[in-house]
């Protein structure tokens, strides 16, 4: 099999703020016509890592040492689009500017915004060019934001929880829509989410971030299959299943560590139900269990091929 073209290549990426590191060395790549789910709880430094690929990091940020490459260009969109979105301007107007930016004349970035509201399915796209932010639904707000996304024709396009805020069925036809676009256009895909289930969805490929760094990742069957890092596991715990009702799902005690924390060990060792002695002294080494699956913990082990 080809292996894909990686267009994002992230390596040993460490972020600083004024309190610390909050991202502590994350590497990771990803091809074109792939989706990578990258998965941690709130805190876990996503947002920082999406931001430095688009070289938006907030002031006083910065990138501390490691590299972020694309080949060719990434968008990115977000989880509140009213945030981003122009009150002032109508949405066709506000997709045309990223032609506009690029040269194109008035009434081309016109007629290709509203060429861009058909491929990301809103309905009389002529019409809806000419609507102002507040009058769309949030699930046509952010399908607004992707087709301005589309309007610099990415090779990468960064998904920081576009979903979060909307309901399950809205939720489920972005999702379709996201996976459609990465079809048809080979585009690569990283999708960002603190919710498992959500991103197992959509993704290829996980990678679970930890306080700032990559734990585990592998192909998102495997993950949820044989998950090797007891953070994973524990997320994987955490999803909803039928018939259990939400209250009795099993949480994750305690809290990960503050940026600012001068680490020795593994930073889940804390809340760990498996830490030994040897987590609180030695950070993990990256074990492959298998190829394509890595994970960061003193107790993953290698699976031998024989078994698979
Ligand atoms: N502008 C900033 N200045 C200082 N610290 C920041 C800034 N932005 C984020 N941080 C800190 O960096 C850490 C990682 O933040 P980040 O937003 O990347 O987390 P996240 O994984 O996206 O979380 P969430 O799921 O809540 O969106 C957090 O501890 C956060 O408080
Ligand atoms: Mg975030």
């Amino acid at each position: 099999m080809n292996e894909p073209v990686n267009v994002l290549n992230v390596k040993d990426l460490q972020i600083r703020t004024a309190f610390g590191l909050p991202v502590k060395g994350v590497s990771f790549t990803v091809g074109a016509g792939e989706c990578l789910g990258v998965v941690g709880e709130s805190g876990s430094g996503k947002s920082l890592s999406l931001r430095a690929i688009s070289g938006v990091l907030p002031r006083g940020v910065q990138v501390d040492s490691g590299t972020t490459e694309v080949r060719g260009r990434s968008a990115m969109i977000f989880q509140e689009p009213m945030t981003t979105l122009n009150p002032t301007m109508r949405v066709g107007d506000f997709i045309a500017e990223g032609p506009r930016a690029q040269g194109v004349g008035k009434a081309e970035a016109r007629r290709r915004a509203v060429e861009l509201l058909t491929e990301v399915g809103v309905p009389d796209p002529a019409v809806r060019a000419r609507a102002w932010p507040h009058e769309l639904s949030g699930g046509l707000r952010q399908r607004v934001m992707i087709a301005a996304a589309l309007a610099v024709e990415p090779s990468v396009l960064l998904c920081d929880e576009p979903t979060t805020a909307l309901d399950t069925t809205v939720q489920a036809q972005l999702l379709a829509l996201i996976d459609r676009l990465r079809r048809e256009r080979g585009m690569a895909i990283v999708f960002v989410s603190h919710n498992l289930a959500v991103v197992s969805r959509i993704a290829q490929r996980v990678l679970v971030m930890y306080a700032g760094r990559g734990v585990e990742e592998g192909p998102t069957d495997e993950i949820l299959r044989r998950p090797k890092h007891p953070y994973t596991q524990a997320l994987i715990g955490a999803i909803p299943k039928p018939g259990v009702a939400a209250g009795h799902l099993p949480t994750i005690a305690g809290a990960p560590p503050e940026p600012s924390a001068g680490l020795v060990g593994c930073a889940f060792a804390p809340r760990c139900p498996s830490a030994q002695e040897v987590c609180s002294d030695q950070i993990p080494a990256t074990v492959q269990v298998t190829s394509g699956h890595t994970a960061g913990c003193h107790f993953a082990s290698p699976i031998p091929e024989k078994v698979l």
